[in-house]
């Protein structure tokens, strides 16, 4: 992808335009990537705003998973966006206003948006992971949206994914701006250690299930 072909596509009424480079390929595929979906300037907020946090926190691991030591699983520091900045209020609107696009475009009834933010720091990794068990129809669809400024290829951190035979389908740099949308339950991912602190905003859409 040539980034100079890119440019974020202002307003709300513009997330029309992401029908294409978002809505096809998530029906077609079930996962996407793009660089279009927030502001630049927005993305910058966020990055400031998470490198002065000081209160992520080590991950937890499900239940499922606790004959492993969750270290031994993932490594992330974590705390939820609650909504208490103006970035993060931007950045949960754009996200909700995404989510009605995707129940409009993929009838998927998605019904909340849940997000933290991710530090990993030199080292750290994921091991690979679905975020959401077959069947209970919890975590429907899952994001990542990148915050570092700078992000050179050497420095590693890909997010890389799989599909349900283990083949790896995508592989994605941690750069600014770039968003993923896949389908929690159908792709496993891990994150890749790198050489210095990746930070990100992970989310994802919801049913109620009622099995919490
Ligand atoms: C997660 C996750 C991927 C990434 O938080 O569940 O898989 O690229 N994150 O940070
Ligand atoms: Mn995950």
């Amino acid at each position: 992808m040539d980034s100079s072909e890119y440019e974020f596509i202002a307003g709300e009424g513009a997330l029309g335009a992401l029908d294409e480079i978002l809505m096809d390929p998530l029906a077609a595929d079930g996962w996407c990537v793009t660089d279009q979906l927030f502001d630049p300037v927005l993305i910058a907020e966020l990055y400031q705003e998470v490198r002065q946090r000081h209160d992520l926190l080590p991950a937890k691991v499900g239940r499922h998973q606790s004959h492993r030591s969750h270290a031994d699983i993932r490594r992330d520091k974590t705390g939820w966006l609650d909504g208490e900045t103006a970035a993060q209020q931007q950045y949960l609107a754009r996200m909700d206003t995404l989510r009605e696009r995707m129940n409009r475009a993929l009838y998927l009834g998605l019904q909340q948006f849940e997000a933290h933010f991710a530090r990993f720091d030199q080292g750290d990794f994921y091991r690979t992971h679905l975020d959401a068990l077959k069947g209970q129809r919890n975590r429907v669809v899952t994001s990542v949206t990148y915050l570092n400024s700078e992000w050179q290829a050497q420095w590693g951190g890909e997010l890389v994914m799989y599909d349900g035979s283990g083949l790896e389908v995508t592989r994605v740099l941690p750069r600014a701006g770039v968003t993923v949308l896949f389908l929690s339950e159908e792709f496993p991912h891990q994150v890749l250690p790198a050489l210095t602190s990746r930070y990100s905003i992970a989310g994802w859409f919801r049913v109620n299930s009622g099995l919490g």
